[in-house]
């Protein structure tokens, strides 16, 4: 620590001495350039925060067009499929260099849903609201995922997301904090009253699709899950809020799907299901996929919801691998962190690292689970366990809740390696047994309340090698 600062210092001479002309070394020079590189290092200091901005190379784009050019009227009322979807061709067929970024202004741009392209930005206006129409006949049904085998809620093909891509590169969306509004209350109301033969909607789904950025936009009322990057990598989702009411069913904020290299940073989000839940693929169709979802970044996430505030499953079949959570901070939520799979599943959860997590008000702390989600149809396998290794979990505080942990892993395949250190919780209702475990084994170090006893026992050499 202390040495990577004296880096810096030295680091930032360097820079700093590079612009002193070498004639004028005297004095007072001496004393500027102490005084410049006291100034470089409080706004690094102040902005040291880890990130991961540099996992998609930075684009600018030399041409504009606005969606206005292609007929878009923002009225809330006029159709604008047509205009964003010319718009989308024109960017494919031109191919500018650089690619192009497309412009909607202030306004409400009522539209069906439309497939993005590569290179290219959509760039919405301060004052610009994207707004998904509620005319369900006129929304397209693709096929089911592969990894599914059949839509995640009804059997066969499932609505196109309002903002589709498939097979792209280089796309950004972003803006001025603008919104994308999927009026998702009509497809809530039919799926309560179980009028959908299909599976609903995303807001946005990108599929086989690699250097993605989403950031600086508010997404709301997804009809189902709002942002579903699948058989994806490099994937950058930053700054971004997603609203949906507490009681909109299966709103999850962002679900990372088979894929690799995902970094979800600096978010707000408050849904009606998981805020983040990392997924690959579901029983005998994601198992044959084989697609894991590794190396993935969930940092300074904030909110509440009625599920869990960060949880990985409960689709693992593909196996889920090199997760790193940290710096999350929940409220008003139903689990904080939910790592969830079933029998069925098959698959992996290994090497996964939460640490930083602030905890108020929640129903139950810590949940890992062996017995959580339903299956695609009656042909799972129910030999196929999956396997649960190297979970790490440090640095945890707790509010206000209900019970502090539940562990309970496979008679058929225990949970391995299950970590946990420095966790603080108070005012809990579960007195008695406030960690109910089954079927598990692994270390604790100052966790409060005390640990159940398949945890008791403090680290052993090397057991926890993701812990420190
Ligand atoms: C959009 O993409 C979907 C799925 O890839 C495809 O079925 C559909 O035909 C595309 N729509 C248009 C207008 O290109
Ligand atoms: C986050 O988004 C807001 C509004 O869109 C913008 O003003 C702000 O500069 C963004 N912050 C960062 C760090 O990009
Ligand atoms: C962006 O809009 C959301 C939703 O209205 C709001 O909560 C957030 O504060 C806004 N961000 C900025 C930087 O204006
Ligand atoms: C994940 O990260 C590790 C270590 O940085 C790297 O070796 C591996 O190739 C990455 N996996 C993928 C799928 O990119
Ligand atoms: C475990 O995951 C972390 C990210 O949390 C990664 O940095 C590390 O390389 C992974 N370890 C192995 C052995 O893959």
């Amino acid at each position: 620590m202390v040495k990577a600062l004296f880096r810096k210092i030295r680091r930032i001479k360097e820079i700093t001495s590079a612009f002193i002309p070498l004639e004028r070394s005297g004095f007072h020079y001496k004393m500027r350039l102490q005084l410049l590189t006291l100034l470089l290092l409080l706004v690094q200091c102040g902005f040291a925060e880890e990130t991961c901005s540099g996992l998609v190379p930075t684009k600018t784009r030399a041409t504009t067009i606005s969606l206005t050019d292609f007929g878009g009227v923002g009225d809330g009322r006029t159709l604008n499929t047509k205009a964003f979807e010319e718009a989308i061709y024109q960017i494919e067929h031109l191919h500018r260099p650089g690619g192009t970024l497309l412009y909607v202004p202030a306004g409400v741009w009522l539209t069906g849903a439309f497939n993005l392209t590569s290179h290219m930005t959509l760039f919405l206006d301060k004052e610009a609201v994207i707004m998904a129409t509620q005319d369900i006949e006129s929304w397209l049904l693709i096929d089911p995922l592969p990894s599914y085998g059949r839509g995640r809620e009804r059997p066969g093909g499932r609505y196109m997301s309002l903002i589709h891509g498939n097979g792209l590169t280089d796309v950004i969306i972003t803006g001025d904090n603008g919104t994308i509004d999927g009026q998702g209350d009509s497809w809530w109301n039919m799926w309560r009253q179980g009028l959908l033969s299909f599976t609903r909607p995303h807001l946005l789904e990108l599929m086989h699709s690699t250097e993605i950025v989403i950031s600086n936009v508010v997404f709301q009322n997804s009809p189902f899950w709002n942002i579903h990057p699948v058989y994806c990598s490099y994937v950058i989702i930053n700054n971004v809020t997603i609203l949906a009411p507490h009681d909109s069913p299966n709103t999850d904020g962002v679900d990372p799907d088979s894929s690799s290299n995902i970094c979800i940073e600096d978010n707000f989000m408050s849904t009606g299901d998981d805020l983040v839940a990392v997924k690959s693929g579901w029983d005998e169709y994601g198992i044959a996929y084989g697609r894991p979802s590794s190396n993935i970044t969930i940092r300074r996430l904030s909110g509440s919801s009625p599920f869990a505030g960060v949880a990985i499953g409960s689709e693992t079949s593909g196996g889920i691998e090199n997760v790193l959570v940290e710096h999350v901070t929940v409220s008003n939520t139903g689990t904080g962190i939910h790592i969830k799979t079933n029998k069925g599943r098959g698959g992996y959860i290994r090497n996964i690292t939460v640490s930083n997590i602030n905890l108020n008000t929640v129903r139950t702390g810590i949940k890992i689970a062996g017995d959580v989600g339903d299956h695609p149809d009656k042909n799972f396998n129910p030999n196929a366990f999956p396997v649960v290794d190297g979970l790490t979990l440090k640095d945890v505080w707790g509010d206000n809740f209900e019970l502090p942990g539940l562990i309970r892993g496979l008679k058929n395949s225990p949970f391995t390696r299950i970590c946990l250190s420095n966790i603080k919780f108070e005012n809990f209702k579960q007195q008695v047994d406030p960690w109910k475990c089954e079927d598990v084994s692994g270390y604790s170090m100052e966790v409060q309340p005390l640990p159940c006893t398949e945890l008791a026992s403090p680290y052993g050499p090397n057991l926890c090698s993701n812990a420190i």
